[in-house]
C-alpha cells in the first residue's frame, strides 16, 4: 500500500510524530508520502490507499492549514481508510475534564468541516520551553503550574507515548489492508 501522512506543526512535535509513523509503516513493508501542509503540492488524498492526518492543538484549535486541507479534500477522505492523530498536552492531564476536552477535538473539526474522522488517536505532545519566546514560555509555564505539569523551564519535556503510537499505526495498517483487499 501507499499511505499519505499529511501533517501540520507549529513547534515540530507533530513532525516527529508523523516521521515516526512513516518509519513504522515503511518497516512494515509499505510506502509512505510524508507531506507538511505548510508546503502544499503533492498531498492529494485520492492518489493513496489510505491517509493519516496529524495535527497539534494550539489555543484549543487545529492549525488553519489542517482545517483548510480537510475542507478541500473531505469527499476524497470519506472514500478511503483515514485517521486523525491529534497532538495535545490536555490528553496527558490528570484532570478528566481536560482529557475529555482533548478527546473532543476531532468532533469540533467535524462540526467545522463536515468530515468526521472514524479512526482517531490522541498523542501527548511536548513542552518545548527552550524553544519558546518569553511570552510563550510564561504562558505555558502558567498553564503547566495550574494543571500539575512540569514547571522547570531550563529544559524541554516530551510526553509522547511512542509505543502506543506504533500500535495505533499497526492497527490502522490492518484496517487499510482489509479495505485494499476485501475478502471475496
Ligand atoms: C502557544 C501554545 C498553545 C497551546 N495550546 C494548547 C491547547 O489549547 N490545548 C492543549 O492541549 N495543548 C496546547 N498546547 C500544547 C501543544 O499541543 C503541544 O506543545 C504540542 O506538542 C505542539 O505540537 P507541535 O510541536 O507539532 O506544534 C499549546 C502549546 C503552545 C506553544
Amino acid at each position: 500500500m501507499i499511505i499519505l501522512i499529511a501533517y501540520a506543526t507549529v513547534e515540530g512535535q507533530t513532525r516527529k510524530v508523523a516521521t515516526r509513523m512513516a518509519d513504522t509503516i515503511e518497516a512494515a513493508g509499505h510506502q509512505v508520502v510524508l507531506a507538511d501542509l505548510a508546503e502544499p503540492g503533492f498531498a492529494i488524498p485520492a492518489r493513496y490507499d489510505a491517509v493519516i492526518l496529524a495535527a497539534p492543538i494550539h489555543l484549543h484549535r487545529y492549525p488553519g492549514a489542517m482545517v483548510r486541507f480537510v475542507q478541500n479534500w473531505k469527499s476524497a477522505l470519506m472514500e478511503k481508510p483515514c485517521a486523525i492523530v491529534t497532538v495535545s498536552l490536555a490528553i496527558h492531564s490528570d484532570n478528566a475534564v481536560e482529557r475529555a476536552e482533548a478527546e473532543a477535538y476531532p468532533e469540533l473539526l467535524a462540526v467545522e468541516t463536515g468530515w468526521a474522522p472514524a479512526i482517531r488517536h490522541h498523542a501527548a505532545g511536548a513542552l518545548k520551553y527552550l524553544e519558546y519566546d518569553f511570552f510563550k514560555r510564561w504562558m505555558l509555564r502558567r498553564i503547566a503550574a495550574k494543571e500539575g505539569g512540569p514547571v522547570d523551564t531550563s529544559r524541554d519535556h516530551e510526553f509522547t507515548d511512542w509505543a502506543a503510537l506504533d500500535k495505533f499505526v499497526m492497527d490502522f495498517l490492518a484496517v487499510a489492508a482489509k479495505a485494499a483487499h476485501p475478502a471475496p
